[in-house]
C-alpha cells in the first residue's frame, strides 16, 4: 500500500474526490489535501500543497488533477526532486514510473473519464522504477 497525497484546483474537483474515494476503498493511505469544494482557485497553490508533502515523505506519491493536467505538472516540476507526469494512457503511466521514476501523475478531468483516471493511478501506484540507465538519466534532472 502506498502513501498518496491528492489536490486538485476546481477544474479538477470531481476527478480529484472519486480517485480519492477509489484509493481510500484499496486501502491506501490518503491525504486530500483539497480543495473541499468546487469554488474557482488556483492550480500553482494546490500544486505546491502536494510536492511540499512529498519533499518530506520522499516514498509518497502525488496526484494532481486540473482541467487538463497541465497547469497541475508544469507547477510542479518546477519544484527540484519533483518529476510529475501528465498522463493520458495506461502506456504512460506505466512508463512514467518505470523510465521516469515520476513521483507525481498529473490528470485532466476535461480530458480523461473517471474509468481510465482510476487504472491510470493504479498503474502509476503498482508499477516499479526500472533503475539502471533510467536512474542515470533521471539523476540529471536536478543537475
Ligand atoms: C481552469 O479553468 C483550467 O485552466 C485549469 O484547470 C487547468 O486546466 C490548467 O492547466
Amino acid at each position: 500500500m502506498s502513501t498518496i497525497y491528492l489536490a486538485s484546483d476546481h477544474g479538477g474537483f470531481n476527478l480529484k474526490n472519486t480517485l480519492v474515494q477509489h484509493l481510500k476503498k484499496k486501502g491506501h493511505d490518503v491525504h486530500d489535501l483539497g480543495p473541499a469544494d468546487a469554488s474557482s482557485c488556483d492550480y500553482p497553490v494546490k500544486a505546491r500543497a502536494v510536492t511540499d508533502a512529498l519533499l518530506n515523505d520522499e516514498n509518497a506519491f502525488g496526484v494532481l488533477v486540473c482541467g487538463t493536467g497541465l497547469g497541475m505538472s508544469m507547477a510542479a516540476n518546477r519544484v527540484p526532486g519533483i518529476r510529475a507526469a501528465v498522463c493520458t494512457t495506461e502506456f504512460h503511466a506505466s512508463y512514467a514510473r518505470a523510465h521516469n521514476n515520476a513521483n507525481i501523475i498529473c490528470l485532466g478531468e476535461r480530458v480523461t473519464g473517471p474509468g481510465i483516471a482510476i487504472d491510470m493511478v493504479d498503474i502509476f501506484l503498482s508499477t516499479e522504477f526500472e533503475g539502471g540507465r533510467h536512474l542515470h538519466r533521471v539523476s540529471l534532472f536536478d543537475k
